[in-house]
């Protein structure tokens, strides 16, 4: 079996469907500790595959770590679960230190301790796949090259310095213990599943309701699209033929400035859920949009160079923006079940906190 972790999160959520979706894939041992980004959910149609075997865990508990990965002779780990969100580590660094960095310290010493006990030959292919992310490059200049693989690290925010922290420890083990160990980093994932703290579900679910539409600043930072089953497809292709000790970029080619992300999604929804009254321009979704404070030390632009993923490995996304922001609008419209469970609870503390 694998062991994935953060399985009940957006990526980690997707990546645990798309992998169970082919009837002769490996099972699954999903660690999550279900903190507010974390949905049962979103696991719903697993319920009943003797598979997928959901713990209740935190990646910081040693012993539970290394109980797991003993019990379910497990062959790979894939390290998704972290505080992802950039926003509320403003508010609130303490716990993106306490899981991106010594829970994945944690980890890593527990895959250690299991590895190190293994079969020469369960050794060599063991993997710890460690999913990161392009802010750890810091922010681009409009003419700058994408980031590459060898672009230093630059950190801005706590979330990003912390999950550059978790990259370099990863590294470190390799490097010092032999773990076999590869790094993905990624630029941003929209799709399914995507809890609506972030911009694109943010801005769907707050168009629908007829709420304002926040912009931070003048909206013209850049970020680099990808949708979410073209990472799931690269991080499975890494997993099976990426080299160890290495580190990929994992992008789709989409620079966009957020306001015209946010005004492609309005005329998507224009289209597929027209307002009543006519198509006066007050009517448009897009006459929702508001600015708003902006973001404090908030990256210009992020681009990712996927070169040597696609050269070496052979990926490519299967979505142009376009097409995956129609079928994550669709996604929305068709699963209001499963947004309306999120939209309630302590997700409305978080809107008071951060919009006022
Ligand atoms: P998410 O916030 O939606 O999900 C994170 C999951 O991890 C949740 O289910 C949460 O309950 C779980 N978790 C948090 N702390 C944990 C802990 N201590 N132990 C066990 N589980 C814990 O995040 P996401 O957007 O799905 O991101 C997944 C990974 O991909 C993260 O490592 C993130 O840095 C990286 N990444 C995200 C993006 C993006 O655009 N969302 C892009 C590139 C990389
Ligand atoms: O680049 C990869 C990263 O992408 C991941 O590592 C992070 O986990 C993920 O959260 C994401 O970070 P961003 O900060 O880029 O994503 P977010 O959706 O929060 O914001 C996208 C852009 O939109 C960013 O420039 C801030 C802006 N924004 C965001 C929100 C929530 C707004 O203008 N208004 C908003 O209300």
């Amino acid at each position: 079996m694998i062991l994935v972790t953060g399985g009940a999160g957006f990526i980690g959520g997707n990546f645990v469907l798309d992998w169970l979706a082919n009837p002769a894939a490996e099972g699954i041992v999903n660690i999550d500790k279900l903190t507010y980004a974390g949905n049962l959910a979103t696991l719903k149609s697993l319920e009943n595959d003797g598979r997928h075997v959901f713990v209740h865990g935190d990646i910081g508990d040693y012993d539970l770590a290394l109980s797991l990965l003993k019990k379910y002779s497990i062959r790979a780990v894939l390290n998704f679960a972290a505080e992802s969100h950039v926003d509320r580590s403003i508010h609130g660094p303490g716990d993106f230190i306490q899981t991106n960095v010594l829970g994945t310290f944690n980890l890593l010493e527990a895959v250690r301790a299991y590895w190190s006990d293994l079969s020469d030959l369960a050794k060599k292919e063991f993997r710890f796949l460690h999913v990161s992310t392009d802010e750890v490059y810091g922010s681009l200049s409009p003419t700058d090259p994408a980031f590459s693989e060898t672009h230093p690290y630059e950190p801005n925010s706590p979330y990003s310095a912390s999950k550059a922290a978790s990259d370099h420890l990863v590294r470190a083990w390799h490097h010092t213990y032999d773990l076999p160990v590869i790094t993905t980093n990624c630029s941003n994932n929209y799709g399914p599943y995507h809890f609506p703290e972030k911009l694109i579900p943010l801005v769907i679910l707050n168009a629908l309701a007829g709420k304002p539409l926040p912009i931070y600043g003048d909206g013209q930072q850049i970020r680099d699209w990808l949708y979410v089953k073209d990472h799931c497809s690269a991080i499975r292709r890494v997993l099976e033929a990426g080299q160890l000790g290495e580190t990929y970029n994992v992008g789709g080619w989409n620079e966009k400035p957020n306001l015209d992300v946010v005004h492609v999604i309005c005329g998507v929804l224009d289209q597929l859920r027209p307002k009543a009254g006519g198509i006066d321009a007050e009517n448009k979704y897009a006459s929702q949009i508001t600015y708003v404070k902006d973001r404090p030390g908030h990256d210009r632009r992020y681009a990712i160079d996927a070169t040597k993923l696609e050269c070496e490995l052979g990926w490519k996304p299967a979505e142009t923006f376009e097409t995956g922001i129609q079928k994550t609008v669709q996604w929305y419209l068709d699963n209001q079940e499963w947004t309306e469970g999120v939209l309630s609870g302590s997700y409305r503390d978080w809107v008071k906190k951060q919009y006022n």
